[in-house]
């Protein structure tokens, strides 16, 4: 059986979302109607037999706090119009036609996207975390959160809530499954699978026939599914250019007035020169033509603290 089929059992429909273990019971259930509705009909659905040995497993499911995460700028799954929103729904557009196969380019892995950038805190959670809440409010889609920065996790603490094991204790131990270290949250098409330990042989693990066993699977398994990978910087770790390997396609988070285009030419010579790759504009304060670095596809994110505050 596949690592996909084996999270997918871990899945079961017979165990509805309602009944998985909140990371904290203090947090107050997230407004989201869609997915209550989906929780009560599963809770409804006539319950097949259970397997003579029912899978042990059980997934781990998170409340995302939404407020907590407006505050910090960031898109909220609500039905309020904001800018934030509007400007993932230009960032997040060439993505999916590249993923659907409908882009100017056809990939391998197309739906496996991994964000980075040159240097260090130029953006790069933020914008993978936004970039997956905003593609799983689209219908029809489902998005799987991996984070790939190794080094430095920072997923899990953006999302508020316990990492846990992840991906590196799935690359190292072979008694685990996907289903034991992902983990589900109150946005009903959005999974997180969270870093996991620290080993000194990241790179290794990263370049490791399992990895990439573990990302073509992701990959092949569900052509609705948009893995994103948010990844270490590409000029500071060896991880990133072995990470970009296995995408399909890259997200090069620039950060305005900070960034040497030096440096993201440096960045992109580390990549394949056929690599999908196409740039976000982090943090910039008004909106800049679409080919500002005239190279691959052009978008951006433009970042205005007034306007972000401001649902329109
Ligand atoms: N557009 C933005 N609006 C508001 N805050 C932002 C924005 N982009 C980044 N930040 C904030 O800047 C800080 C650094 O961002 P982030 O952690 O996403 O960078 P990074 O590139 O992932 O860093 P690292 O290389 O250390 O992993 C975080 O506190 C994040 O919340
Ligand atoms: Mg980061």
């Amino acid at each position: 059986m596949s690592i996909i089929e084996k999270a997918m059992r871990g899945r079961s429909p017979q165990q509805p979302r309602e009944e998985l273990t909140p990371a904290s019971s203090s947090n107050p259930p997230a407004p989201h109607a869609l997915g209550s509705v989906i929780e009560r009909a599963a809770v409804i659905t006539k319950p097949e037999p259970l397997p003579v040995n029912p899978p042990k497993r059980t997934q781990r499911s998170v409340v995302l706090d939404f407020e907590r995460l407006r505050a910090m700028g960031m898109l909220v799954p609500d039905a309020r119009r904001s800018q934030i929103k509007e400007e993932y729904r230009h960032i997040k557009r060439p993505l999916l036609m590249n993923a659907a196969g409908k882009g100017a380019t056809l990939a391998e892995h197309a739906n496996l996207i991994m964000v980075t950038s040159s240097r260090p805190g130029e953006g790069k959670t933020f914008t993978a975390c936004n970039l997956a809440l905003s593609i799983a409010a689209e219908r029809d889609r489902t998005v799987l959160l991996v984070d790939a920065d190794v080094i430095k996790p920072s997923i899990a603490k953006t999302f508020g809530f316990e990492a846990g094991q992840g991906l590196v204790d799935l690359l190292i131990d072979e008694q685990l499954e996907l289903a034991d270290v992902l983990v589900d949250t109150n946005v009903p098409s959005l999974t997180v699978l969270p870093a996991g330990s620290t080993h000194h042989l990241s790179t290794e693990l990263l370049a490791s026939e399992n990895m990439a066993k573990l990302a073509a699977e992701m990959s092949s398994r569900y052509s609705d599914r948009i893995i994103i990978f948010d990844s270490p910087p590409l000029l500071v770790t060896t991880e990133a250019s072995v990470l970009a390997t296995l995408a399909g396609q890259i997200a090069m988070v620039v950060e305005a007035s900070r960034t040497h285009q030096s440096q993201v030419q440096e960045a992109l010579a580390l990549l394949d020169p056929n690599q999908i790759v196409g740039f976000v504009l982090n943090k910039a304060q008004r909106i800049l033509g679409a080919d500002y670095y005239g190279y691959g596809y052009g978008y951006q994110y433009g970042f205005n603290r007034d306007e972000r505050d401001s649902d329109v």
